[in-house]
């Protein structure tokens, strides 16, 4: 099978990938989910070896990335950061050199970005970001390949995303930009996305044909949208500020009369996990609009494209 070719040693955010980059993993992603499937064996990481550092709870990342590597005739370790001496004080760089002598890739899930990038200055093996405060690359792949198998195409497609200009947004801004999607994104004034996040976007749709739109009001956002998304309005690590989220983004609910706005057919999109009668209605994502669980399924199988086309690139340039 032919593996993606990716310049780039490490994910650290969406953008270490270029468009073609990306649809070269979708339709990898793609043979590998039917190979699963049909039971065929795909065993092209025999023998190789994921560390995976969570400081965050996961449900999705953690079984995906650990099913993953199974799938592919590897073997994944999770390591929480109560059980390892990261998190009573060896520094990142160390603990990056020393688990670069044992494994083939390490997946971290952490807050600061920063820590994350610092893992990978230091790492001679590829380092995927299993979601940090700034950035979700992980899931912005398996939302746009879930989005791709439902259109073909993501190209032209208008995604609108409603609540928190969180880590999510940030990665589905700069992965829709990336391949020439329309992403309209909604949220009240004080939880916008980042600046620097929101140029980086307009700079991309701007090369690929697509537009990147901040507003507040969701009903402008959502109109004509193909797919509307939410995501928590209480990220990991947002605990303290909780009351006061809910009350600002208290009309960012997905509801039906806010679907009922977007264009006939438009499905609904959640990262999950989800807090049901809050950011998003029961009965909107129990209904027959809504993707979500093939976005948590699609998780797997485009992870296990992307830990082909890292952990095999690494391997080929060793001398
Ligand atoms: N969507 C996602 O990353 O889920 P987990 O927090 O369960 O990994
Ligand atoms: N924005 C959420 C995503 C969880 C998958 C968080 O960071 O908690």
């Amino acid at each position: 099978m032919k593996i993606p070719k990716i310049a780039s040693k490490h994910l650290l955010t969406v953008s270490d990938l270029s468009r073609e980059e990306i649809l070269s993993l979708f339709s990898f992603a793609a043979k590998l989910k039917a190979m699963q499937k049909a039971g065929k064996p795909h065993e092209l990481l025999k023998g190789k070896l994921l560390a995976m550092i969570f400081e965050k709870s996961s449900t999705r990342t953690r079984v995906s990335f650990e099913a993953g590597m199974f799938q592919l005739g590897g073997h994944a370790m999770f390591l929480s950061k109560d059980d390892i001496q990261l998190g009573r004080g060896e520094t990142v760089a160390d603990t990056a050199r020393v688990l670069s002598r044992y494994v083939n890739a390490i997946m971290i899930r952490t807050f600061e970005h920063a820590k994350a990038e610092e893992l990978a200055r230091h790492a001679d093996v590829p380092v995927i970001n299993g979601l940090t405060d700034t950035y979700h690359p992980c899931q912005a792949l398996a939302d746009f390949f879930t989005i791709y198998e439902q259109r073909t195409s993501v190209e032209g497609v208008k995604l609108a995303y409603v609540g928190d200009g969180n880590n999510v947004a940030h990665s589905l801004m700069l992965c829709g930009a990336i391949l020439g999607a329309h992403v309209a994104v909604a949220t009240p004034d004080i939880y916008t996305p980042s600046k620097g996040v929101i140029e980086r976007a307009k700079e991309f749709s701007r090369m690929h044909g697509g537009s990147v739109t901040i507003q507040r009001d969701p009903a402008e956002a959502v109109k004509d949208a193909d797919f509307i998304y939410t995501d928590v309005w209480v990220s990991m690590g947002q605990e303290d500020d909780a009351e006061d989220r809910r009350i600002a983004l208290r009309d960012y609910r997905i509801n039906r009369s806010l679907v009922s706005l977007g264009a006939a057919g438009c499905k609904v999109m959640h990262c999950l996990p989800a807090h049901r009668g809050e950011e998003i209605d029961e009965d909107v994502m129990d209904s027959e609009m809504s993707i979500v669980f093939e976005q948590a399924e699609n998780r797997l199988h485009i992870q296990k494209a992307l830990l082909c086309a890292l952990v095999l690139r690494t391997l080929s340039l060793r001398p």
